[in-house]
C-alpha cells in the first residue's frame, strides 16, 4: 500500500461517521498529516527528478536597479513569440532578483559556455559578492551582463504572469549579441558537455 493510500484512507476514516459521533482514537490527524507531508515531499523529488531529465543550456539572469545590481542562475529559460519578439523566465518569488527586476522593469540573460560551471555554481547559491572577479560589461540598457559568455539577451519587461511559487517574467527583447564556443549543458542535476 502506497503512503498515498494510507493518508487517503485514514482522512476517510478519520471523517466517517463514527468517528464524528466521537470514538476515541486520538492520533489520527497526526497520521493523516505525516503521511501527506510525505506523499508532497515524494511528488516533489519526483518532479523534479521528471524535469531534470529535460536537458537545458545554463544562463544567468541579472538585473540593475538604482546602483543594485543582482543574479541568479537559470535554466527555465525559452523563446516565445517572433512578433513582438519574446521570450520568458521563470524566476522564484523570494530570490532577489525577482524584486531587482520588478523594480527595474528589465533584465540580462547570458548564456554560459561549457567553461562556466563553476559561475553557473556560484550564482546559483545565495552570496553578498557573486560578482566579485566576474568579468562584466553594460549592455545598451546598461543591464548588467556577463563578459565572457555564449551569447546575451537584453529585455524589457512585457508582462508578468503567475507562475505559483515563481513569476513568469515576459520579455521583450531589445538587444543580443552572440559569441563563439560550445554551451554548458545542466541535465539531471549535473553538468554537461556536448560530445
Ligand atoms: C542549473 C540551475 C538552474 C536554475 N534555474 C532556476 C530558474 O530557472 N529559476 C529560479 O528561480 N531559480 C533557478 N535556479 C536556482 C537559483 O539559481 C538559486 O535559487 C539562486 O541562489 C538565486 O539567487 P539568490 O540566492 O542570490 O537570490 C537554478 C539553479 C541551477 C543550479
Amino acid at each position: 500500500m502506497t503512503l498515498e493510500c494510507i493518508a487517503d484512507a485514514a482522512a476517510h476514516f478519520q471523517h466517517s461517521e463514527q468517528l464524528q459521533r466521537g470514538w476515541p482514537f486520538h492520533g489520527l490527524s497526526g497520521l493523516v498529516s505525516f503521511a501527506r507531508e510525505d506523499v508532497r515531499q515524494m511528488d516533489e523529488a519526483r518532479f523534479r527528478q521528471a524535469m531534470g531529465h529535460f536537458a537545458t543550456g545554463v544562463a544567468v539572469v541579472t538585473a540593475r536597479h538604482e546602483g543594485e545590481i543582482s543574479g541568479m542562475t537559470v535554466n527555465a529559460f525559452a523563446s516565445v513569440s517572433l512578433e513582438p519578439m519574446l521570450l520568458l523566465i521563470c524566476i522564484e518569488k523570494r530570490v532577489r532578483t525577482h524584486d531587482l527586476i520588478a523594480s527595474s522593469g528589465r533584465f540580462g540573460v547570458s548564456i554560459l559556455r561549457s567553461d562556466q560551471e563553476e559561475i553557473s555554481r556560484r550564482f546559483a547559491s545565495p552570496s553578498e559578492n557573486k560578482f566579485s572577479g566576474v568579468g562584466l560589461r553594460d549592455g545598451e540598457t546598461a543591464t548588467p551582463l556577463l563578459d565572457p559568455c555564449l551569447a546575451t539577451v537584453e529585455c524589457r519587461v512585457y508582462d508578468t504572469l503567475p507562475g505559483g511559487d515563481h513569476t513568469i517574467y515576459l520579455g521583450e527583447v531589445t538587444a543580443m549579441q552572440v559569441f563563439d564556443g560550445d554551451p554548458l549543458i545542466y541535465f539531471r542535476g549535473g553538468y554537461h558537455q556536448l560530445r
